[in-house]
């Protein structure tokens, strides 16, 4: 529905926005206009429309569970879409979440993320395959540095005609990127040799190979710029206009009946940047930071205080556990915890030895003492108890490779790490990683002396409103001030309202 034009008298301005008269100047002409503004127009009307949402917002998949269940059923019920936090699961318990959400959410939209595992290739085909078994209509593809026969097989599995000749893919991918390279492989038609490898398997039919040629990987792309966790630290500003312009290129090359969508993830945490991106043309908003501090998550306590102490600057990079001897990085909290110290002299010795027996001896100490709480040698036998189950070739490889045994054994603690911040274990405050991103400080500060100040009130879907409703806001005003409307400083207020 095209935004109607409303003319305000200035009775209604200050009635809507609670100012006071006196403040407020007429444009010249004696007249303003601000468009109204429903949060569900703020983005695109068919995003929302295709996953059959009220808001388009997103809160996307927090790796181990923080994405829990409980999250995925608020969002879902808010008619906002969440995403449950497959990474770092193993594929039983993500099917014990599947169990759970198809009883409690049997006719909402919700999705589950893949994400693309290069260390742990059998992983992402054993959890790709669980989606299609158990019918996950939609993924938030994630990491992926270019496409893989899983994700591809994923997306085209069950593709059809209608009677109509339409075509029909039952499956969705909405993929999350920070690089121009990989939305372009996500914008177009999966590979040829990739339909034609899953042709050969008998996965699908030649006919379906040829139908799987005229469609895009993904009808929705997320720009992701700095944010928790895996990020390349892309500012949105430059980031979401780059991909919007490269959308466009690539609706005009395939001239896709249904226009490719972009969305903003990464700092979304404030009415501000929630207007900012949806006036830059965003279809939909990421959240992810915000949702970790929410009561929702599978977090602790401990961690949700934590971070209701953040600001702005209270994040840093560190190694990450997934791809750590490729180098790279997440983004975590840093304030209360030494977990980015610790883990980057980890990686720091692993660039510098080849083996653990290499180290030195007082290195060695500190490690065993601080870092790991145990024998090296200890860490070797839980590390291999845990890779037997999950991944052997890992072992196998690790016997015969020293290196490749030292990044293992240093993965434990990047492991860990993690899961005593989700326990809230006590006796590992201090090596908490808490994946978070600047979007955090933002939130604080824009909800301080509000209840959203206390982690016992956020909730995910005051915190989402609260978002929207105050970028509706801010884009309304936005529209008087281009037309020469003087507002008082500060005008609107900051927008939280309380939950219902
Ligand atoms: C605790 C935490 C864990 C995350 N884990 C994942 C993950 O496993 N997969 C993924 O695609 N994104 C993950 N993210 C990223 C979020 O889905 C989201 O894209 C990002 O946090 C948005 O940026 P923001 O943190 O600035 O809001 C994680 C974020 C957080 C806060």
């Amino acid at each position: 529905m095209p935004l109607k034009q409303l003319e305000l008298a200035i009775s209604d301005l200050t009635r809507a926005f609670r100012v006071d008269p006196a403040t407020l100047a007429v444009s010249e002409s004696g007249a303003v206009l601000s468009p109204s503004i429903r949060l569900a127009d703020l983005g695109s009307h068919a995003f929302c429309a295709e996953h059959r949402l009220r808001y388009p917002y997103v809160g996307g998949a927090m790796a181990n569970g923080i994405a829990s269940v409980e999250f995925v059923e608020a969002m879902s019920r808010a008619g906002l879409l969440g995403f449950f936090g497959a990474a770092g699961l193993d594929p039983d318990t993500v099917e014990a979440a599947i169990d759970r959400l198809k009883r409690s959410l049997p006719d909402a939209t919700y999705g589950f993320n893949l994400i693309h595992s290069p260390n742990e290739p059998r992983l992402e085909a054993a959890v790709a395959d669980l989606f299609i078994r158990r019918g996950i209509k939609l993924v938030e593809a994630s990491a992926y540095l270019g496409l893989t026969l899983p994700i591809v097989r994923y997306r085209v599995h069950g593709i059809h005609q209608d009677s109509t000749g339409r075509i029909i893919t039952p499956n969705r991918v909405m993929a999350k990127v920070s690089r121009v390279e990989v939305a372009s492989k996500f914008f177009a038609p999966p590979p040829a040799d990739m339909l034609r490898q899953l042709v050969q398997a008998g996965d699908i039919t030649a006919g379906q190979a040829e139908l799987a040629g005229r469609i895009p990987m993904a009808q929705d792309v997320t720009a992701e710029a700095d944010s928790a966790g895996h990020t390349d630290n892309r500012p949105a500003i430059t980031l979401l206009p780059t991909l919007l312009a490269l959308r466009n290129r690539f609706q005009e090359q395939y001239d896709w009946p249904e226009p490719l969508r972009v969305g903003a993830a990464g700092g979304m945490s404030t009415p501000a940047s929630a207007a900012a991106a949806f006036t830059m043309g965003a279809a939909y908003i990421v959240t992810g930071s915000v949702n970790q501090a929410c009561v929702e998550s599978g977090s602790s306590d401990i961690v949700r205080q934590m971070l209701a102490e953040a600001e702005q600057a209270d994040t840093i990079m560190a190694p990450a556990a997934d791809m750590f001897e490729m180098g790279v990085k997440v983004q975590v909290l840093k304030r209360g915890t030494m977990f980015a110290m610790r883990a980057a002299k980890l990686y720091d010795l692993y660039r510098s030895y080849d083996g653990l027996n290499k180290i030195p001896a007082a290195d060695r100490e500190m490690l065993e003492k601080t870092v790991f709480r145990a024998t090296l040698d200890d860490i070797w036998i839980q590390t291999v108890a845990f890779f037997k189950q999950r991944d052997p070739a890992q072992i196998e490889r690790a016997e015969k490779d020293a290196k490749h045994k030292m990044a293992l054994v240093f993965r434990w603690y990047l492991g860990q790490s993690s899961r005593w911040a989700n326990k809230g274990d006590v006796t590992r405050k201090i090596d908490y990683q808490v994946w978070c991103g600047p979007a955090m400080g933002a939130f604080n500060e824009w909800t301080r002396g509000t209840f959203l100040e206390r982690p016992e009130n956020r909730r995910v879907e005051a915190v989402a409103l609260n978002i929207l409703n105050g970028a509706a806001k801010l884009v309304r005003t936005a529209a008087l001030r281009f037309q020469g409307v003087k507002l008082p400083v500060g005008f609107p207020d900051s927008s939280v309202v309380r939950g219902p």
